[in-house]
């Protein structure tokens, strides 16, 4: 990793309000500064190549939605490493989420807690936006509700940010389990669920159909997980991305606690639940639904854990802010040698590995 990033840039980054912080590094990478702070190659081996519900991934590395709420630093990520970007969360009419600050750092953890509260130029101007280039990788759009719009009426402002975006995406994820739009994770629950997946599914076929995925909670019990797997299977859902933020504060100080206050931790202390609810969408789905997986990936270690589970892509956040730029490209490089020691010619060989091996 770049001695220039560790010694230099990181330490002044992270002298700064996180936020701050968070908007220097997107005007670095838009300028394409960030780039020459990534030392080595950032190209990866063929073997890393994979395809998943109908799309060509040049590696299964992605760089989770919020990162790039705007879509403004697409192709400048991909030329990071990152085989997809997720933009968004978009919503419908544009916002600007909460009060801040409203994100934090919690270095010794490595992790971070935000409550930013879906800030975004709205889905007219980000569809306009990626409209305009011509994308290096494959790009999914992650949409949300408004803040302002109940849940009696969250579908319908669904779909109007859908049928916006959905002719410039490869994929739409369905985000129904940030912790910081009120209510916004009730839609987790089957009723409405079910309502918003039947909704957005008839006007994805009459837009000509792209995959559609959902993205969901850790903080799910078993049950709640079974049952969404089920509505996912019977709406035609391309996959699960498995996990949002926690509202949990396992680990974490009191004092931590009180500091950062409300909102989705993410990070280190959120790797081993992510992992779990992996691990339960794999076995109800018996291996059937592609899973993002998402939560605590630092290591390519992490990253194989992740897909020895059953993830078939990985998406990172956390570990890019911790990591640097570049974190994709060493992600990417490290996991293939571990596949490689392993005896695993391809990514795909080595998803729900662990699985298998444990039901044997
Ligand atoms: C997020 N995440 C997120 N997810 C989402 O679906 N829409 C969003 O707008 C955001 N915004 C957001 C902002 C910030 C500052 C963070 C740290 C995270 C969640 C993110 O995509 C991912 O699911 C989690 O962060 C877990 O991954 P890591 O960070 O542990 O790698």
């Amino acid at each position: 990793m770049s001695i220039l990033w560790n010694k230099l840039i990181r330490p002044i980054l992270f002298s700064l309000d996180a936020e701050r912080a968070h908007e220097i590094g997107l005007t670095a990478l838009k300028t394409g500064l960030a780039s020459s702070f990534a030392d080595g190659d950032q190209t990866y081996s063929k073997a890393m190549g994979t395809e998943a519900f109908g799309l060509k991934f040049p590696n299964p590395v992605g760089i989770a939605a919020g990162f790039d709420k705007n879509g403004v630093a697409v192709n400048q990520l991909a030329s990071l490493g990152f085989g997809f970007v997720e933009v968004g969360t978009v919503t419908c009419e544009p916002q600007p989420g909460n009060p801040k600050p409203r994100l934090f750092r919690l270095r010794e953890h490595r992790a971070l807690i935000n409550r930013l509260g879906f800030n975004n130029d709205g889905a007219v101007e980000i569809a306009e936006r990626l409209r305009a280039i011509d994308p290096k990788c494959v790009v999914g759009v992650n949409i949300g509700k408004n803040k302002d719009v109940s849940n009696d009426e969250a579908a319908e402002n669904y779909l109007k940010c859908f049928e916006i975006v959905q002719p410039v995406a490869d994929y739409v994820a369905v985000n129904i389990s940030s912790p910081n739009t009120p209510g916004l994770r009730e839609m987790q629950k089957p009723e409405a669920l079910e309502d918003l997946l039947s909704t957005l599914q008839e006007k994805n076929r009459e837009l000509g159909a792209k995959p559609l995925l959902i993205k969901i909670a850790p903080d799910l019990t078993e049950a709640e997980i079974e049952s969404i797997v089920a509505l996912a299977e019977r709406y035609a859902i391309s996959g699960i991305i498995a996990t949002n933020t926690t509202i949990e504060r396992n680990g974490l100080t009191a004092e931590e606690v009180s500091r950062c206050g409300d909102g989705g931790l993410s990070g280190t202390p959120l790797k081993k639940r992510s992992t779990e609810v992996i691990a339960t969408i794999y076995r109800y789905s018996k291996g059937r639904l592609p899973i993002i997986g998402v939560g605590g990936i630092f290591t390519a270690e992490d990253a194989f854990e992740k897909v020895a589970t059953g993830a078939s892509l990985l998406q990172v956040y956390s570990g890019f802010v911790y990591g640097g730029p570049s974190f994709a490209g060493d992600l990417s490089r490290g996991l293939g040698e571990i596949l490689a020691s392993k005896g695993f010619a391809k990514i795909d060989e080595a998803v729900g590995s662990a699985a298998a091996h444990s039901s044997a």
